[in-house]
């Protein structure tokens, strides 16, 4: 990418309040706290109910408007990764762009579908379209409602995931130093190793693998694109799937856990929300700017990495 200016504007966030905790599963499920928190670091997810994948999306764009103190009018791109809105058309950033009540705008409104990597490919998509001069203001959006999607059955997978959603809104930018890098790529899983078909089916040793293995590869990637070692990255803002994946991903890179955001305590897998409420509650915290690195992995197979100022 030439001129790679892009910085990050707003930042926001929206869970659903009800809370599930790993007890709960115990109540229906052959299941205990012990192994799914042991197994996975996760104690509780946030299930919306009511609320679904749109509601979410426009909430954490509202929050993400409102922390920044944003003038909506300005938003001519809408981007949401999701894998989880109940209608085919319209998308939900075209819903979201009516909620927002900018439809006498030129806005494009599209979703994009790359499983738990699909907020990083977002990210470089609209980052692309910001460069190209034809947009001025992107909002990009990962929303799920995993809880729509999963079978409540199979204590193997239904543990794992949470609902919510997370924003940034993304500009052109005059600074030197907020050059933005992405490795977004995908191998194409023809054996149904990780599929939605219509709940969420998958073989989770086989996935783990994946995981920790483009996990490094793809930092590594990434950073090879940039002028950047890895000492040169603040942050590293990983998908939430798994805290020993997380660890795993550490200990292969020789790098310390404090490096690494970290919330699947309280959330779960939330998909393509997870990386940007892990910025939102990092950055409602922490003003002063910081290099990240965002890695995700996720069904397709896909994975996404990118660089960017937070
Ligand atoms: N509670 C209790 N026991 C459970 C259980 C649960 N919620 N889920 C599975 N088990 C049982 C299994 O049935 C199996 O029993 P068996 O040995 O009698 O057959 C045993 O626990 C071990 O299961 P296994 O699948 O080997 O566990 P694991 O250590 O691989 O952990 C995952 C399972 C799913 C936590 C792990 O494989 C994982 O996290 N994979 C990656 C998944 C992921 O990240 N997906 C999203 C990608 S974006």
């Amino acid at each position: 990418m030439k001129n790679n200016l892009i910085k990050i504007v707003g930042f926001g966030h929206y869970v659903p309040e009800k809370v599930m905790t790993n007890d709960d599963f115990a109540k229906f499920l052959e299941t205990s706290d012990e192994w799914i928190y042991t197994r996975t670091g996760i104690k509780k997810r946030h299930i919306s109910g009511e609320e679904s994948t749109i509601d979410l999306a426009y909430q954490a764009a509202i929050n993400t408007i409102k922390n920044s103190n944003y003038d909506v009018n300005k938003i001519d791109l809408i981007i949401v990764a999701t894998i989880t809105s109940k209608l085919r058309t319209p998308s939900v950033a075209n819903l979201v762009q009516a909620r927002l009540g900018i439809n006498e705008k030129h806005v494009m409104t599209f979703d994009i579908n790359a499983a738990c990597s699909g907020f990083v490919y977002a990210l470089e998509v609209a980052s692309s379209l910001l460069l190209s001069g034809n947009y001025k203001s992107a909002l990009v959006i990962g929303s799920e409602q995993m809880s729509s999607i999963v079978d409540w059955n199979d204590r193997s997978t239904c543990i794992l995931f949470g609902d919510g959603a997370g924003a940034v809104i993304l500009e052109k930018s005059n600074d030197e130093t907020d050059k933005v890098y992405f490795y977004n790529g995908s191998k194409g899983d023809d054996k149904g190793i990780l599929w939605i078909d219509p709940k969420v089916k998958m073989d989770g040793k086989e996935v783990y693998k994946f995981a920790v293995d483009i996990m490094p590869k793809a930092i590594q990637k990434v950073l090879e694109m940039s002028p950047y070692k890895l000492e040169d990255i603040d942050l590293i803002v990983p998908h939430q799937a798994n805290i020993r994946i997380i660890q795993s991903v550490a200990k292969d890179m020789n790098l310390s856990m404090d490096k690494f955001l970290v919330n699947i305590d309280e959330y779960g897998n939330t998909s393509s929300a997870s990386i940007p409420i892990l910025l939102s509650e990092y950055k409602s915290k922490h003003k002063d700017k910081k290099r990240a690195l965002f890695i995700g992995f996720g069904g397709g197979f896909t994975w996404g990495a990118a660089i960017m100022n937070i």
